[in-house]
């Protein structure tokens, strides 16, 4: 490993613009609840990120009071809005962010022919138009304000340098380049942005942006790309959430520049032993958990299995180490917890993990905890984790489940009866069903009607031992609705009631209607 680096005096800061609640929510099945988009946001700004991309205002009342509530919240980082190119947008951008202590409002328009043409059906001057009257209009409410000229690696050179110059000139004060769809290569994008800082007047004056896309994996790449073309700014996310195949990731981009100081010249303000809790918080309120072998926080992502690597790593861990697993905040197993440990040692188990609950939660995370080291005879960090997590997943829930009886076995039918609490009212159903998950299933929808198919059932060991907890990952699809839902129990069973629950409190979120409404059929 090459340990020799820039001194800080030759290394300049990249802005870390997480934009996770906004791009990444707006992923099909990861939406948030409220509470769940505060927790992320709390954990944003402790960890050092610089601007906050909350949401996207104008899209609806959610995402509105979202950006609202984030923006009274948090207190160090910059809260942004999203706002396309029109008035209604921008004002609504503003009015969410009105009680920030410092706030961006971030507008867009498409540039390329592609979008001009069969998006927009605007020529190259009313495109140019908009982002006067947009910059303009955002200005007159604050003096941060981003541009984006959506798909701007589609765009001809020519007419990019037009409109940014113009969105300079109107007072943007960062300008970001989006590729929208995930086309660009990383030296195609570093020379995009150099190109662009070359070619515009006044372009010292801005700050440059990337936020890149991962439909070919390249993302990452072509985030470094653009900073060493002269960009100061990163868009990405937590884990990579985003639309289609996701953002930059948000940990592989801090990594990247920490790790390989020795040829990248730049540095972030993020704290970096958060990036595990990160990615943890993000997995279980969004329901996407994070493949194994994903870089920095994926569970094998510091596993040695092969013997000649153990040994290596044994004997000095840098023969196959590039980073500590501690300096991402990866904290070892350990079986310390069992139950005859006390309330006091629990808590203090909780903070050690990352996690800081409430009085009233955790009690109940507590309870579940007495009930798990009875049933399971080693109790390690990775099940406690998954039992908070799967604890934060159920809070706030209008539809949990109270009770579940399963009778599976070759002789079938398989049967269910459950027993859901719906705002507090119990009711019990049973259904007969090809196979007990089937049956499990039929039993909530008869409680629950919808017309959702089940579109992903994926069940993973939280840890190693056959007594381990099961972590039930369900994606359930109505019309254009996409949720998705966790549950963790050392019952499989369980554990699918629980993440199918989760999965339909979502949609009946999605529903938009008033509460009993929403509970009928979809
Ligand atoms: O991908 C994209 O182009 C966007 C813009 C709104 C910046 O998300
Ligand atoms: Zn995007």
């Amino acid at each position: 490993m090459n340990t020799e680096t820039a001194t800080p005096a030759k290394r300049d800061r990249v802005v870390i613009f997480d934009t996770t609640l906004r791009d990444g929510e707006q992923s099909p099945g990861a939406s948030m609840t409220l509470e769940q988009k505060l927790q992320v946001a709390e954990l944003l700004d402790e960890m050092g990120v610089d601007i906050i991309e909350a949401g996207f205002p104008i899209a609806s009342n959610g995402d509105f009071e979202a950006v609202s509530e984030i923006a009274k919240r948090v207190k160090r980082a910059v809260v942004c809005g999203l706002a396309r190119a029109g008035n209604a947008d921008i004002d609504r951008a503003a009015e969410a962010l009105q009680h920030a202590e410092r706030r961006r409002i971030h507008t867009f328009i498409g540039t390329s022919p592609l979008h001009r043409e069969f998006q927009l059906q605007l020529d190259k001057d009313q495109v140019h138009e908009r982002v006067v009257s947009s910059v303009t209009r955002a200005r007159n409410y604050t003096d941060d304000v981003e541009w984006s000229p959506m798909d701007a690696t589609r765009t001809e050179h020519d007419f990019l340098c037009r409109v940014v110059e113009t969105a300079i000139k109107c007072g943007a004060t960062t300008i970001n380049i989006p590729d929208t769809v995930g086309y660009a290569t990383p030296d195609e994008f570093r020379e995009l942005i150099r190109m662009l800082v070359e070619r515009v007047p006044n372009a010292d004056t801005v700050v440059f942006s990337t936020h890149c896309h991962d439909d070919l994996g390249l993302a990452v790449a072509n985030s470094l790309g653009g900073v060493t073309g002269g960009a100061r700014q990163i868009e990405c996310t937590i884990n990579g959430l985003g639309e289609r195949a996701g953002n930059a990731a948000l940990e592989e981009v801090v990594m990247a520049i920490k790790t390989r100081a020795d040829i990248l010249p730049f540095y972030t303000d993020i704290d970096a032993t958060l990036l595990m809790r990160a990615s943890k918080l993000v997995a279980a309120v969004s329901a996407f958990p994070v493949q194994y072998n994903k870089a920095i926080v994926g569970k094998n992502a510091f596993a040695h299995e092969s013997g000649i690597h153990q040994d290596g790593v044994l004997k000095n861990a840098q023969t196959y180490e590039i980073m500590r697993p501690e300096d991402v905040g990866v904290k070892s197993t350990s079986l310390v917890m069992g139950k005859h440990s006390g309330r006091h040692a629990f808590r203090e188990k909780l903070i050690a993990l990352g996690f800081e609950l409430g009085d009233n939660a955790l009690q109940d995370a507590f309870r579940r905890f007495k009930d798990l080291a009875d049933r399971k005879k080693h109790v390690f960090d990775e099940d406690i984790a998954a039992l908070v997590e799967d604890e934060m997943t159920q809070q706030s829930e209008t539809i949990r489940l109270v009770a579940l009886t399963v009778i599976a076995g070759t002789g079938g039918p398989q049967k269910a009866i459950v027993t859901l609490d719906i705002d507090g009212a119990h009711q019990t159903r049973e259904a007969t069903g090809d196979g007990p998950v089937d049956a499990m299933f039929k039993a909530i929808k008869s409680i629950v009607p919808h017309e959702a198919t089940l579109q992903l059932y994926q069940v993973a060991a939280v840890t190693e031992e056959s007594d381990a907890q099961a972590d039930v990952s369900v994606r359930l699809g109505e019309g254009d609705k996409i949720v998705t839902g966790r549950g963790a129990d050392t019952d499989t069973m369980v554990a699918s009631a629980k993440a199918y629950v989760s999965a339909l409190n979502k949609l009946v979120t999605r529903r938009g209607k008033s509460k009993p409404e929403a509970l009928k059929a979809g």
